[in-house]
């Protein structure tokens, strides 16, 4: 049994369902030799895959990015999502897509003829973040951003990114917030809002972080609740002094940060902005 990996239920690997134990991959795999391969997180309510087709338009753009052909049709990933599914008892929980280059002898460049990609699928196990962390809100630190310049791809090359979430762990908070050049790029596996004068603020969609889907989510929840966005550079020093700050994933969904290199954000409490955004983020999720 692999903890957090449901044992009853089956991955899917190369055109098979199998358990998870007996799901391989060969070491010639270019996802094992050069983290060559993306992926998708798409959290499931009640059985419900959330924002399903932001996610798989994601998945295009980052095959297209690394010039991986597409495995399937947009119906045929629906079809696999719906099949691991119906494989498991979870009705709540995440479904992990991978996509890898292939299998090849190891080569830096891409194979020369073509090789079919290794398609990976699998459930988790995943409860939505619980109410006294909803209440409470969230610590982390500032780091500075270390990773390449391709933040944009949602490769599984994530080493810069595990070395952040354990800079996190190691000062016994949740998060790190990324700044790079003394701009706000992104957390480890997060994207990070600041509030400041009443109006929502995000770092631009470039190549310095992954858009998240929750991007797109958190400007519509804003312009429904009638607060003004921006997508602009922030600095590090309208983080520090943000009224508040959020992190938002597929697995955090939308959380207050009430906490920065041990200080308090704000008042130290989530705020009246998240407040408003945690309730159509979970209007939504009921509306499913
Ligand atoms: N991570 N930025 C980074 C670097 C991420 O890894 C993620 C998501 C996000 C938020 O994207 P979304 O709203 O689509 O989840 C931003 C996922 C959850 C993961 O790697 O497990």
């Amino acid at each position: 049994m692999i903890p957090g990996v449901p044992g009853e239920s089956q991955v899917y690997l190369n055109g098979e369902f199998l358990r998870v134990d007996e799901a391989k991959v060969s070491v010639l795999d270019r996802g094992f030799i050069f983290g060559d391969g993306i992926y998708e997180v798409v959290p499931v309510y009640q059985g419900n895959a959330f924002r399903m087709a932001e996610h798989l338009n994601r998945l295009d753009r980052s095959l297209a990015a690394l010039r991986i052909a597409q495995p399937f049709d947009r119906e045929g990933w629906i079809d696999l999502i719906q099949q691991l599914l119906a494989r498991t008892n979870l009705e709540t929980c995440i479904v992990y897509l991978q996509v890898t280059r292939g299998v090849a002898k190891r080569d830096h460049q891409f194979p020369s003829t073509p090789v079919a990609p290794t398609v990976f699928g699998m459930i988790s196990a995943w409860a939505p973040p619980p109410a006294a962390q909803r209440e409470r809100g969230l610590a982390a630190i500032s780091i500075p951003d270390e990773r390449w310049l391709h933040c944009e791809i949602k490769s599984v090359s994530l080493l810069g990114n595990v070395l952040a979430k354990q800079q996190a762990v190691d000062a016994q908070v949740d998060e790190v917030v990324q700044f790079r050049d003394g701009y706000l790029t992104e957390g480890s596996s997060t994207n990070i809002w600041v509030v400041s004068g009443g109006k929502l603020l995000a770092p631009p969609k470039n190549n310095l972080i992954l858009e998240g889907i929750r991007y797109g989510l958190l400007g519509e929840l804003a312009a429904e609740a009638g607060i003004p966005f921006e997508s602009r550079p922030i600095s590090q020093q309208e983080v520090e002094q943000a009224d508040e700050l959020m992190l938002s994933s597929a697995t955090k969904e939308v959380l207050a940060i009430v906490s920065l290199d041990g200080k308090p954000v704000g008042s130290g409490k989530p705020g009246p902005v998240f407040a408003q955004l945690r309730a159509g983020y979970d209007a939504r999720i009921a509306a499913l």
